[in-house]
C-alpha cells in the first residue's frame, strides 16, 4: 500500500515540446510571444533576425510542459535560416494580420514551405497548428473577417483564435487552447486526436463558401457561365442551397454564402427571358 502511495505521488516527468512561429514579416509573431511570456507590448517594429529561441514552462492540468519556442523571421530573406528548424515540430503558431489580406493569403505558402522542408512523407497530422488572427483590437480596419479565417483554419483541422498582442485580448486563451491540444497530442502517442474530423462540415462545403465569397458576379456565384438558361440557374441554385443551407452546414460563413446564392438567383432570373 505504502509503496503504491509513494509511487502515485512521484511527479511525472515534464513533457518537452517544440513550437515554431510562422507567418509573414510584421504580422506580430514575436509580439504575441512577448505578450504571453513578458506581459508587455513593444509598438516599435524590431524584425526578428533569423530565429529567436526561448524556453518556458507551463502547467496544463496535472502535467508540466517544457515548451521550446523557435520564433522565426517572416522575411523571405531568412528562408535559409528558417528551413533548418522545421523538423521535429509538434506545435505551430501560424499568424496573420487581420488588416492585411496578403498575410492571410500567404498562409498556404507557409504550410508549403514547412511541408517541403519536412519531406514528401511527412504529415501535418502529428502537428497542432493554431491559426492566430492577430491585431484584432478595436478601431483597426479589418481586411479578413472572422468567418473567413475560421473557415480556412477549421477546414484544415487547425485551431483558430483571434488575438491582439497590443491589447492582450485573446492571448492567454489562445496559448491555453494551444497547450491543451499539445498535451492531448502527446498523450495520444504523438498523433493529433480525431477532433479535426468532427468539425461538422466537409471540404466541399468549405470550398463552395470560399468560391462564393470571392466570386466576381452573379453567374460566378452560382458557378455558371454567362448565358445559362433559367433551368440551369435554378438547378445550380438548388444544388448549392442544399449544400450550404445554414441549418445543415455549420461551416463559418455559410449564412452569408446562402444569402449570396439567393441574391444571385434573383438577379439572374430577372434578366433571363
Ligand atoms: P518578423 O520578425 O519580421 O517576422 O515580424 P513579426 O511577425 O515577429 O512581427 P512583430 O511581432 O515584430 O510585430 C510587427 C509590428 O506589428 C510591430 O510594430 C508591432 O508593434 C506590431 N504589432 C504586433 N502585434 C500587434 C497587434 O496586436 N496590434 C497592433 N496594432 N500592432 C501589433
Ligand atoms: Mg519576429
Amino acid at each position: 500500500m505504502e509503496a503504491n502511495a509513494a509511487k502515485r505521488k512521484e511527479p511525472r516527468k515534464a513533457l518537452r515540446v517544440k513550437v515554431i512561429s510562422m507567418g509573414n514579416a510584421e504580422v506580430g509573431k514575436s509580439c504575441i510571444i512577448k505578450r504571453y511570456c513578458e506581459k508587455r507590448f513593444v509598438p516599435k517594429y524590431l524584425a526578428t533576425i533569423g530565429i529567436d529561441y526561448g524556453v518556458t514552462k507551463v502547467q496544463i492540468r496535472d502535467r508540466e510542459i517544457k515548451v521550446n519556442i523557435f520564433d522565426m523571421a517572416g522575411h523571405p530573406f531568412f528562408y535559409e535560416v528558417r528551413n533548418e528548424f522545421y523538423k521535429d515540430t509538434q506545435g505551430v503558431l501560424l499568424v496573420y494580420d487581420v488588416g492585411s489580406k496578403e498575410s492571410f493569403d500567404s498562409l498556404d505558402s507557409w504550410l508549403a514551405e514547412m511541408r517541403q522542408e519536412l519531406g514528401p512523407h511527412a504529415s501535418l497530422d502529428n502537428v497542432v497548428v493554431v491559426v492566430c488572427a492577430n491585431k484584432v483590437e478595436a478601431g483597426r480596419a479589418r481586411a479578413v473577417d472572422e468567418s473567413e479565417g475560421r473557415l480556412w483554419a477549421e477546414s484544415r483541422g487547425f485551431l483558430y483564435c483571434e488575438t491582439s498582442a497590443q491589447s492582450g485580448e485573446g492571448i492567454q486563451e489562445m496559448f491555453q487552447t494551444f497547450y491543451s491540444a499539445l498535451l492531448e497530442l502527446c498523450e495520444n502517442g504523438g498523433k493529433r486526436p480525431a477532433g479535426g474530423a468532427g468539425i461538422g462540415f466537409t471540404r466541399e462545403q468549405a470550398d463552395a463558401i470560399r468560391r462564393i465569397r470571392s466570386s466576381k458576379d452573379s453567374w460566378d456565384t452560382l458557378g455558371l457561365k454567362p448565358g445559362a438558361t433559367r433551368e440551369e440557374v435554378s438547378k445550380a441554385y438548388r444544388r448549392l442551397a442544399v449544400l450550404l443551407h445554414p441549418d445543415k452546414c455549420p461551416a463559418p460563413g455559410s449564412e452569408d454564402a446562402f444569402k449570396a446564392l439567393g441574391s444571385a438567383r434573383a438577379a439572374l432570373l430577372k434578366n433571363i427571358p
